[in-house]
């Protein structure tokens, strides 16, 4: 729950990781089903975290996309049936410019021009927000995303879902200069991820068995060939844009290794802003601040509006 500021009032966040842990990936309609059983719950504890009764509540935003569409036409079914019964306007909103608005959280004062990443398990962008507030993707990934890089490279390592925290916390005992796994290289800012984790797949099979130092040491090698990959572009990017600020966004940018060499990277470049661990990986919050926005711009949608799964930043 948010308010002008825009300020956090509450978020509630109920992760499906240990539904989806025994099938090593995320399963769309176990997905879409717990999304069902979760809303109404998850939204009145919001309600009560926040000390807010209904009648306080001036508009509902939501999700329309990019993502799940079982679980993205919950969501939306559900708001537009809250903003009915309760004759509210209601605001659908790209969940990819939430990861980058995530960061006026952390700084109210954030404004456009500002250079973003927003890494997640489907989407590695390098985007503009510009002075007019649209937001334009100056760099895409050609095969992998950042987030699909680390949870695939997980399970090649043998680590459990999700991978991406499970390389982050196995790296901490591992040395990131170990193996030289080579840098992703695509043309002008975008991103591949491919090789790298196709590399990752030979040095495994090359050593048939692993001790558990070695494996630590290729979570690390590993890491540290896509976060250099990432922020490699960043500084790219800040060369022709020189940004006032850099934020960084999604659910990679919870990783521990990749917030540290952001700061020594981009630090001196521009004001850094990388949200919470907890408002980096997809939160209600951010959705909330979307809204504010989009209020701001263009106001309500008119009801009906549906869930579009390949959504891009508006
Ligand atoms: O933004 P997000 O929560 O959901 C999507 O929109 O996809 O991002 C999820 C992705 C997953 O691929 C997950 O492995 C990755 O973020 N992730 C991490 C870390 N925590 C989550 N990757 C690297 N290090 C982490 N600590
Ligand atoms: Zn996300």
């Amino acid at each position: 729950m948010v308010t002008d500021g825009p300020r956090l009032l509450s978020n509630v966040i109920r992760s499906q990781d240990a539904l989806h842990a025994p099938y090593g990936g995320v399963v769309p309609e176990l997905a879409a089903r717990a999304h069902l059983q979760t809303l109404v719950p998850v939204i009145e504890r919001a309600l009560e975290d926040a000390g807010t009764r209904w009648e306080q509540i001036d508009a509902v935003g939501v999700t329309r996309g990019p993502g799940l569409i079982g679980c993205l036409l919950v969501g939306v079914n559900l708001a537009q049936a809250i903003a009915y019964a309760r004759s509210l306007p209601v605001i659908g909103v790209s969940h990819l410019a939430a990861h980058v608005y995530a960061g006026l959280l952390e700084d109210e004062q954030l404004r456009p021009p500002v250079l973003g990443l927003v890494v997640s398990g489907g989407h590695s962008d390098l985007i503009r927000w510009q002075p007019d507030g649209e937001i334009a993707v100056i760099g895409r990934t050609r095969d992998d995303a950042a987030g699909e890089a680390f949870d695939k490279g997980a399970r090649i390592l043998g680590l459990p879902f999700p991978g991406g925290p499970a390389i982050d916390k196995l790296a901490a005992s591992g040395d990131p200069r170990a193996v030289a796994f080579p840098r992703p290289r695509a043309p002008g800012l975008d991103f591949s991820f491919s090789g790298v984790k196709t590399a990752l797949l030979y040095e495994v099979r090359k050593r048939k068995t692993l001790s558990e130092q070695e494996r630590a040491d290729l979570a690390a090698s590993y890491q540290e060939a896509i976060v250099d990959a990432l922020l490699q572009r960043v500084e790219a990017a800040q060369a022709i844009d020189r940004a006032p600020t850099i934020v960084l966004g999604g659910g990679v940018a919870r990783n521990r290794r990749l917030r540290e060499a952001a700061q020594a990277r981009l630090g001196h470049l521009a004001r850094l802003i990388i949200p919470a661990p907890e408002l980096c990986t997809d939160n209600a919050a951010m959705i909330g601040v979307a809204a504010l926005i989009e209020w701001d711009r263009r106001g309500p949608d008119p009801a009906p509006f549906d869930a579009d799964p390949s959504l891009g930043f508006s």
